[in-house]
């Protein structure tokens, strides 16, 4: 979106507030399925990554299918009109009440540890399930988003196909699909080559013979640092559809592939807009201090993740390094530290990019700041797809949900 535009609209609904751009984000989803020329693609979309309404709205309306995980997830994805064949629960962690609650909501659940397994198939014999394998590979932007190898709680180790097989055959389950994910914000491609050779070589037919899909999950990446090159993707296509059509003539059946990106689809449409309100100059080092903080955008504090920045009523000024804060009460509440930037003033606007996905999904009420408002800027004309709480109301919710 132009600068222009976001000023507007910061001046229109008030900061810190949260713009995402639908073109972006049904751009993103659809290219999906240029890239990887699979007849039988489908993109589940990881709602983890941004679940505002108006999004998940805008991919429904185009066909999308959704990758849920937890409870909540799919209560709110049934409200608005997904149907549950469109939904798969990947299970993590979760409690008996929980299993109960989703598997009446009629999802498919993927299962990732054996004693899951055990547990829903004593509860469900006979029902249908997606097992989710370690793959084994270890890939993704920080320590903290891979979930692959050995320091991981995700996935059944693919050592233990045997085990999964006694399992099913013990509650007569039938394995419909088989789910891997690797890590988020994976830069190097053939790690995500490796994942899959490796979670086909158990995907055979004497293993599992009524597959009718192979999910390889999330962890598309898209460039947060404007230095970054972006995968090309259509190369990456032409390797997955190679790969997985291999797979399909030894296995003697054409399946569906299945991807489930959040950042892919996501991350590129959004922007937090904040307002700069005080400055100081601590013996030369430049501290900036702005109207919101880490719990309304956490990544840069808990994944060391940049997310470009830019000085959206002042473009012109003179370069100077900064460090950028917030307004909460913590000293590691920093969104950049000695960042290049145009001289920054009081009043300015200052734009967090790339902030479409895992920043308000991942938001929190620390220190008692409401989280923004968002918006949605679709076909030429804003929407306020949610409005930020007022402290009145804030308070009166806590208020009624203490007593
Ligand atoms: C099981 C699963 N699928 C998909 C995703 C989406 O990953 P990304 O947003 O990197 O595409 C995640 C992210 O954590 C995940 O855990």
């Amino acid at each position: 979106m132009k600068q222009e535009q976001l000023v507007e609209l910061a001046k229109e609904y008030g900061t810190p507030l949260y713009i995402y751009d639908g073109n972006i984000i049904l751009q993103r989803y659809k290219e999906l399925f240029n890239f990887i020329k699979w007849p039988k693609l489908e993109i589940f979309y990881a709602m983890k990554a941004n679940y505002n309404i108006g999004i998940l709205r805008l991919l429904k309306d185009a066909d999308a299918k959704v990758d849920i995980v937890s409870p909540a997830e799919a209560i709110l994805c049934l409200e608005i009109g997904f149907s549950p064949e469109n939904l798969l629960f990947t299970a993590n962690n979760i409690t008996e009440k929980e299993m109960h609650e989703v598997h009446k909501l009629g999802l498919l659940f993927n299962i990732g540890s054996l004693s899951r397994l055990e547990k829903y198939g004593k509860a469900f014999p006979g029902s249908k399930v997606c097992i989710r394998f370690n793959p084994d590979v270890v890939a993704g932007s920080h320590v903290n988003i891979q979930t692959g190898g050995n320091i991981t709680k995700f996935g059944i180790l693919m050592q233990d196909v045997q085990e999964v097989k006694k399992i099913i055959q013990s509650y007569n389950l039938t394995v419909v699909g088989l789910h891997e994910h690797t890590g988020s914000g994976i830069a190097e491609t053939e790690k995500v080559y490796q994942s899959m050779t490796n979670l086909l070589s158990i995907a055979k037919a004497e293993n599992f013979p009524d597959l009718e899909f192979i999910d390889f999950g999330g962890g598309l990446k898209v460039p947060y640092h404007p230095d970054e090159r972006r995968i090309d993707y259509l190369k990456f296509g032409e390797i997955i559809s190679e790969i997985f059509s291999d797979f399909c003539k030894n296995y003697g059946k054409k399946l569906v592939l299945r991807f489930e990106p959040g950042k892919y689809i996501v991350t590129e449409s959004g922007y937090l807009i904040v307002q700069v309100n005080t400055f100081k100059n601590n013996r030369g080092r430049l501290i900036v201090g702005t109207n919101s903080g880490f719990p309304q955008l956490i990544r840069p504090s808990f994944y060391n993740a940049y997310h470009h920045i830019a000085n959206l009523t002042n473009p012109d000024g003179e370069m100077q390094k900064y460090d950028i804060c917030g307004n909460i009460c913590e000293t590691g509440d920093v969104f950049a530290s000695q960042r290049d930037l145009p001289e920054v003033r009081i009043g300015d606007y200052l734009v967090l990019e790339n902030a479409g996905a895992y920043c308000y999904s991942m938001g929190g009420i620390y220190n008692l700041r409401a989280m923004p408002s968002e918006v949605l800027f679709y076909k030429g004309k804003a929407h306020l797809i949610r409005k930020q709480l007022t402290n009145e109301e804030l308070v009166k919710q806590i208020l009624q949900d203490s007593s």
